[in-house]
């Protein structure tokens, strides 16, 4: 099994642990246009690598962040200089330097301090308020940016660096509709979703309802492409009511996926998620 690479700006519902399930089932090979119109912290597409590909994403920092490194704005070299710097001010003033960095960003929307935040905040979450501004708490670790973290997380940049240097990738803020309108039908094209659960983690850029997911649905149905969809099937209270429902035209592969509620062992939950696809498991080549 190939080592999964975790990208530099994490996010809720980030898919690290479902990239090996993933990456068995896509049907790819090298023509196909990889197109993701929910890339969130981009680490599906990026295990994946395909030769062309286009990320989207209505939040505007994420999409800003990959094209900065894209158009070189910034880079490993300055990653390194800015977290470290910023890192020995973080732990000269703590708690004031964090805030000083998060009222920054919300004035310029520099993707240097997204990273910052990204990497000092509470339980390195992303969440923006009914203003869009980012409005996480400082996480109180004022070590964060040691040397082996900022080493890590440079890491991670040069990854991405590579990636775009032998790739033809594009970054783009679009709502979903507008992805999945623009495309080149006459393309071939692999389509993979992950939108927000319903009625899960709500925030500026993470509102998702029954509209929502029913327009997901009948555009997928109506481009004939292939397409992958990430979701969930049932947890100890609730049954997803789509899968059986708009989605049953779909083929499901599932897995059960484990998580905490709190550090006692009592509250380990069980989800299981899946991923449906409109291709069959032998089908290789076009619908
Ligand atoms: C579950 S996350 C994707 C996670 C991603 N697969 C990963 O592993 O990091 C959903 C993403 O969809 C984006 N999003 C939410 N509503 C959207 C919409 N209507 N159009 C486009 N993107 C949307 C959010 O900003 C978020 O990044």
């Amino acid at each position: 099994m190939d080592k999964i690479f975790v990208p530099p700006i994490k996010i809720q519902g980030i898919k690290t642990q479902i990239v090996p399930l993933i990456k068995q089932n896509i049907a790819l090979d090298d023509d196909f246009l990889w197109v993701e119109p929910f890339m969130g912290s981009g680490v599906v597409g990026f295990n994946i690598k395909p030769r062309r590909a286009l990320f989207a994403d209505n939040n505007p920092h994420l999409i800003n962040f990959y094209n900065a490194l894209k158009t070189e704005e910034i880079s490993s070299r300055k990653v390194k200089s800015f977290l470290t710097e910023q890192g020995n001010l973080l732990s000269k003033n703590g708690e004031e330097h964090y805030y000083l960095v998060r009222e920054r960003f919300n004035k310029f929307h520099e993707p240097l301090d997204f990273l910052f935040l990204n990497r000092s905040c509470f339980n390195g979450l992303i969440r923006f308020n009914g203003r869009g501004e980012f409005n996480v708490p400082y996480g109180h670790k004022p070590q964060r940016f040691s040397k082996a973290y900022v080493t890590k997380i440079v890491n991670q940049i040069r990854y991405v660096e590579y990636c775009l240097s032998v790739f033809d990738w594009q970054f783009r803020c679009q709502e979903f509709r507008e992805t999945l309108t623009d495309l080149d039908k006459s393309e071939q094209i692999f389509i993979y979703c992950d939108p927000p659960y319903i009625g899960r983690h709500v925030d500026y850029y993470n509102s998702w309802n029954d509209e929502d997911e029913r327009a997901l649905c009948s555009m997928l149905k109506e481009l004939k492409k292939r397409f992958m969809l990430s979701t969930w099937v049932e947890n100890k209270f609730r049954v997803n009511p789509y899968v059986e429902n708009i989605w049953a035209f779909c083929r499901k592969v599932t897995l059960e996926h484990f998580y905490h509620v709190g550090a006692k062992e009592i509250n380990r939950n069980s989800m299981i998620e899946a991923v449906l696809m409109n291709y069959s498991s032998e089908e290789k080549d076009g619908l």
